[in-house]
């Protein structure tokens, strides 16, 4: 499988377009040391042909445009497109606001939960993608689905599994508790397996908590894109950026011990790879004691372009 980091930053992206955290303003600045993202999504394919999306994010035509894989090819006659399937992970506009850029009656498929596909069929701005351009495929947790879309069998299957996490930002129902209103399906992780070689990589970039069957689910696991929002807890309040925590987001943070570092040192995975990177996460900046505590963890950095063949 070969496996594309579209956007590597967390909702906002990097730089955020009303931040003056000091990352941002260094970015902007092209300070050594720092990269600018785009918001987040990973492409994966099996044969360099046709590929899936994970997540369409609101910089999906930027995005596109920077990686030919994803191009249209003139060879296939006046209208094609390579991307035949995309996975939604939640309902967050960071994920499913680029599928407004996958318009002009270009047949390919959704997958998600009913949660999640529900989102999408209550906005009405959705029905740009007429259902039978574009069908909806309902993702049953714990169940292995073959991938496919526009008549093309990806050769790949995903698995959905729940992880701890909360409904979308914009659904949250503060009368409902202190869950939001949160059920099952609202946020998930993804398992994409090659179904030739039977390699696989999980994709899990909203999570609230490493709980014990999950831990379970990653141990030994070749290659794993996770949630690294945050560095610590409460650096968004720290930096007067925002009143929230991360758990109050829905996100676990790198670094202490309740921490992704602490959770994935004991579960032995080949590859550990941070994506959804929040702008005031100090492991930015290549430069940073952060950076280094994550390097030192054995955690890579993704970053917008990053390919991972498997
Ligand atoms: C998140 O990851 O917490 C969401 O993307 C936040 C948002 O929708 O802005
Ligand atoms: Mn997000
Ligand atoms: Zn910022």
């Amino acid at each position: 499988m070969i496996i594309k980091v579209l956007g590597s930053a967390a909702g906002g992206g990097f730089p955020q377009w009303n931040c003056n955290c000091d990352n941002c303003v260094a970015v902007r600045a092209q300070t050594p040391g720092f990269k600018p993202r785009t918001q987040s999504s990973l492409a994966v394919s099996r044969d360099g042909e046709n590929w899936a999306l994970l997540n369409a994010s609101p910089d999906l035509r930027e995005q596109l445009n920077a990686t030919p894989e994803l191009h249209a090819n003139p060879k296939h006659g006046p209208r094609h497109s390579p991307i035949k399937a995309v996975v939604l992970t939640n309902g967050d506009v960071d994920h499913i606001a680029g599928l407004i850029n996958l318009r002009e009656a270009q047949p390919y498929s959704i997958y998600g939960t009913d949660r999640v596909l529900s989102v999408i069929a209550d906005n009405s701005i959705f029905q740009i993608l007429k259902p039978d351009i574009v069908p909806r495929i309902t993702l049953p947790l714990g169940e292995t689905v073959p991938m496919q879309g526009a008549g093309v069998d990806l050769g790949m299957t995903v698995e959905a599994f729940a992880v701890p996490g909360k409904v979308a930002l914009y659904l949250e129902n503060e009368a409902a508790g202190p869950d939001f209103g949160t059920q099952e399906g609202d946020t998930i992780g993804i398992k994409v397996t090659d179904t030739e070689t039977g390699q696989a990589f999980f994709y899990i970039p909203g999570c609230a908590k490493i709980d014990e069957p999950l831990a379970a689910r990653l141990k030994g696991a070749s290659v794993v894109f996770f949630d690294g929002t945050l560095f610590t807890e409460d650096e968004m309040l720290q930096q007067g950026l925002m009143p929230k925590t991360g758990s109050r987001m829905g996100h676990i943070n790198m670094s202490g011990e309740q921490g992704s570092i602490a959770a994935f040192s004991k579960l032995g995975v080949g590859r550990l790879i941070y994506v959804h990177i929040n702008n005031s996460n100090p492991a930015l900046n290549a430069n940073s004691d952060a950076r280094k505590t994550i390097e030192g963890a054995g955690w890579e950095v993704g970053f917008d372009g990053m390919e991972v063949r498997l």
